[in-house]
């Protein structure tokens, strides 16, 4: 197959490339990506002399350049998003254009290019939070707190409405907390990481018992793969580890400190996120029982594999902790007591 994806430059999707790449031989691959402060090449530097991967610089909210990179692509996978909670709070205009707008676009481009594939990678977040013991599945309501997540719902009832309206080969995946390679430092897990490497305070939001359900980045390119390959049109479907027990932020904290040698003086609990989501929680069985998906990684050998990476990789993150990032960090952590 060739791909178009969007977004390729970013966390996942850089390390969606590198999946595609290595497990499946015959696929093509065209990385359409704005190169936003979260899009580095830097990524796929070790791919980048493959014949069969391509990179095109675009915005996906920019018809004509979508158009002019799609050449005989059969698929689009789109990863393309403003993704952080908290800059959504402090400026939401990019996650209105790129998230629903974008999408809008790349809709279009698939009905007009009668494309075979188009899948929407959405979040957990969509469902907004909810209660322990409450796990949500595909039909729940959408209930999104955030700017952020109000954009990637708005986004999936657009596909949603091209399926019923036009009948377009769609779907979507909905997943939980990623961490590992690549993931730029403004997220928790790497913000800890290199903050305690760079001898410096991690902010914990308001009490730091707030559940993620973190899943190791190459479960979720996996589960992708799959329902680019098996899943049924017009279908959504969940991916999350299912951690037993739940891991709130501190535990994770805890986690990276002691791997680190660092002790509880590297905590700074700081004022919590507006509107923050206390627990997310989904049901995966649709994805174990209709594509055969698990996640392979657990948390601790995850977590563990995640910090000696970017013990070792600090080639890859000391240049992006300055410039843009650094007044992106005063900004969101100056005056927070
Ligand atoms: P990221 O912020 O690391 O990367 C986003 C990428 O999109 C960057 O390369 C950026 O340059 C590119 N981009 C932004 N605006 C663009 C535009 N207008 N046109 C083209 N490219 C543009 O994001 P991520 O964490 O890798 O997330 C990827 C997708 O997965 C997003 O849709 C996100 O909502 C979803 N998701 C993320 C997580 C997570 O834990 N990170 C979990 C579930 C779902
Ligand atoms: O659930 C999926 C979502 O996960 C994705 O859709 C988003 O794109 C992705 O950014 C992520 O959202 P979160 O808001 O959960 O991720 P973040 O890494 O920002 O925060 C994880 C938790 O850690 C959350 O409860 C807030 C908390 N936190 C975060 C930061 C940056 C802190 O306590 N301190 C911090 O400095």
């Amino acid at each position: 197959m060739k791909l178009l994806i969007t977004g390729g430059a970013g966390f996942i999707g850089s390390n969606f490339i590198h999946y595609i790449l290595k497990n499946h031989p015959e696929d093509e691959v065209v990385n359409f990506d704005k190169l936003t402060y979260a899009g580095n090449l830097a990524n796929l530097k070790d791919v980048e002399t493959d014949k069969r991967y391509k990179f095109f610089k675009g915005d996906i909210a920019d018809k004509s350049s979508v158009l002019e990179a799609i050449g005989d692509c059969e698929a689009i996978i789109n990863f393309a998003a403003d993704t952080h909670v908290d800059r959504s709070l402090l400026d939401p205009d990019a996650f209105i254009r790129t998230d629903i707008i974008g999408t809008r676009v790349l809709l279009d481009v698939v009905k007009e290019k009668k494309l075979k594939r188009y899948i929407q990678i959405s979040t957990d977040e969509v469902y907004g939070d909810v209660e322990k013991g409450i796990f949500c599945k595909e039909t729940d309501p959408l209930r999104p707190s955030s700017p952020y997540s109000a954009s990637k719902a708005a986004a999936d009832l657009l596909v949603l409405a091209y399926r019923r309206t036009w009948n377009l080969p769609v779907l979507i995946t909905r997943c939980t907390n990623n961490y590992g390679p690549n993931q730029y430092p403004e997220k928790f897990i790497p913000l800890a990481v290199t903050n305690l490497l760079q001898n410096q305070k991690v902010p914990v939001y308001g009490d730091g018992l707030q559940v993620r359900d973190w899943l190791y980045v190459e479960d979720h390119c996996r589960g992708v793969d799959l329902v680019l390959r098996k899943g049924q049109e017009g279908e959504v479907y969940n991916f999350g580890a299912n951690q037993d027990p739940e891991w709130p932020n501190l535990k994770i904290l805890e986690a990276i400190l002691k791997q680190l040698n660092k002790g509880d003086e590297f905590k700074s609990f700081v004022a919590d996120r507006a509107g923050h989501d206390r627990r997310y929680a989904v049901d995966t069985s649709k994805a174990e029982q209709e594509l055969g998906w698990r996640p392979t990684t657990g948390l601790t050998e995850g977590l563990k594999a995640t910090v000696e990476w970017y013990v070792d990789r600090q080639d890859w993150w000391h240049p992006l902790k300055s410039g843009e990032f650094l007044a992106y960090y005063k900004k969101q952590y100056q005056d927070r007591k």
